[in-house]
């Protein structure tokens, strides 16, 4: 919902860290648009800038303050010309160390962590009265998600859905479970809504997010909690969502219905980022994981077993404290055995207050930066050798938008590949063939089927259904 308001106000936002911090980022921007705040290009001049931050490693929080010594000019030549520029911090580096942000810099007004957005018009009221920082950082977790305004500003062709958050499990290294807290799940009937609305905004392809996602048990309508794979069954029968997916699953939460539920559903994608972090059991102990090496082999087979053309995506640490170099040669062998599309890795980076941090054994910084080139030589051969191995097969491209050049459009392969081929801009928002010319390092190139049929999605004729 837009009100018109006489005095349009800008708000900046800069987003670091998961899609889970970009699904809030928008969120944040739909709180404040009735109150007069529209999008901003950039910083310089913008009445409020917000910093949502990520705490997942060291770089991530020096960023911030970087960033935050930038915008006290910024701040200061825009109160030079009598005006104010309120600045906040938001995010998990926000809830982690709230204090220290407001002790190093002061001229930040408001830091709000990740369960307190919905707050955040009256700390701007507040902000704009008060002479020190307004903090806030509790984890009313339900309350974030009753609060936020239905009316989302529609997100394009491809959208996030937030429908779990929080994290119980306590891996060795993360600070997940202190950032964003316990796990929460959405109750089964707000993510239908919040779907249909999306659907209805022109979204084609939904990604479910949660830090966990897969662990999700939401409230259902018919009594006893859903799991992801009833979930997504519930989602695919929505008319016009042509795909789904969802991120970040763990091993752990992997289960036979889940997995059903990728041989049952053509518009979930064979796609899946399931992060395994080594391939050393000794590791994954150490780490907390709670599977196996083994188990995670089982589950992969499974997964490809229903569903034959699904792609892996992974994440790896390499040089958590103890890891020996046999622990990493174990890792390099459950690549080459498993086979990924595409992958994440890290250097091991101790994070305060979690176990690991404290741990013996921390593995030098040199031998940290060897493995990761090792590793990462690997996994980029693999996504090399992945995108190559599409050139020459017909596949469904999600058209999203135009492409860097001119009379082309841009895509998504069911792997999440970007796709650029020659074409027109109404293509966007259909599912159409394409043979691809070529498979590039990080992209396809390929040209559109001539004379073949898209996959046409009628919009639903009547107003979605309240939740
Ligand atoms: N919930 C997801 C991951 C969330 S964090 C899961 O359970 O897998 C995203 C990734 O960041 C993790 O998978 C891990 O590979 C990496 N990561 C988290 N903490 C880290 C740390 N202290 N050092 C290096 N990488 C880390
Ligand atoms: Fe972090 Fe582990 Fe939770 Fe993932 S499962 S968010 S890595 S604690
Ligand atoms: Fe970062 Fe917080 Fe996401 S630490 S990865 S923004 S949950």
């Amino acid at each position: 919902m837009t009100t018109a308001v006489p005095h349009p106000k800008r708000l900046f936002i800069r987003t670091w860290g998961c899609q889970m911090n970009v699904y809030d980022s928008a969120r944040m921007a739909d709180v404040l648009a009735p109150l007069g705040y529209a999008p901003a290009e950039a910083p310089e001049g913008a009445d409020m800038v917000i910093l949502n931050t990520c705490h997942i490693r060291e770089k991530a929080s020096e960023k911030l303050f970087s960033e935050l010594g930038r915008l006290r000019a910024a701040k200061q030549e825009k109160a030079a010309l009598g005006e104010r520029m309120v600045l906040a911090v938001a995010g998990c580096v926000a809830q982690a160390e709230g204090a220290e942000i407001t002790a190093r810099a002061p001229w930040v007004d408001i830091v709000l962590g990740p369960q307190t957005y919905h707050r955040l018009p009256e700390m701007v009221a507040r902000a704009s009265r008060a002479a020190g920082a307004v903090i806030e950082t509790d984890f009313p977790v339900e309350a974030k998600f009753d609060h936020l305004p239905d009316a989302a500003a529609p997100q394009g062709v491809t959208a996030f859905l937030t429908v779990q958050e929080g994290c119980d499990k306590f891996c060795s290294f993360c600070v997940v479970p202190y950032t964003r807290g316990a796990e929460f799940s959405r109750p089964v009937a707000a993510v239908l809504a919040e779907a249909r609305r999306l659907v209805a905004g022109g979204a084609r392809e939904i990604t479910l997010l949660g830090q966990n996602v897969n662990a999700y048990h939401g409230d259902a309508p018919d009594g006893p909690t859903w799991g992801l794979g009833r979930l997504l069954r519930a989602l695919a029968e929505i008319p016009g969502l042509a795909r789904l997916r969802y991120t970040t699953s763990h091993p752990r939460d992997m289960d036979d219905d889940l997995i059903a539920a990728h041989a049952d559903l053509p518009s979930l994608m064979p796609y899946l980022h399931l992060p395994v972090q080594s391939g050393s059991d000794r590791v994954l102990a150490a780490m907390n994981r709670g599977h196996t090496v083994e188990d995670f082999l089982g589950i992969v087979d499974r997964l490809r077993t229903a569903r034959p053309d699904l792609a892996l995506s992974s994440d790896f640490i390499v040089g958590h404290p103890g890891e020996s170099a046999a622990d990493f040669d174990a890792t390099m062998r459950l690549i080459e055995r498993v086979g990924f599309a595409s992958a994440f890795s890290f250097k091991y980076s101790p994070r305060p207050g979690t176990p690991a941090a404290g741990a013996p054994l921390q593995v030098a910084e040199a031998e940290k930066d060897a493995r990761l080139a090792a590793l990462q030589a690997l996994l980029r051969d693999q996504q090399a050798a992945f995108n190559a191995s599409r050139a020459g097969m017909t596949i469904p491209v999600l058209i999203t938008g135009a492409g860097r050049h001119p009379g082309q459009v841009a895509g998504r392969s069911p792997w999440l590949q970007p796709v650029h081929a020659d074409g027109p801009l109404d293509l966007v928002g259909q599912v159409v063939p394409v043979e691809v010319l070529a498979g590039h390092p990080n992209s396809l190139a390929g040209k559109l089927v001539p004379g073949a049929q898209a996959t046409r999605h009628h919009q639903p004729e009547e107003e979605p259904a309240p939740a």
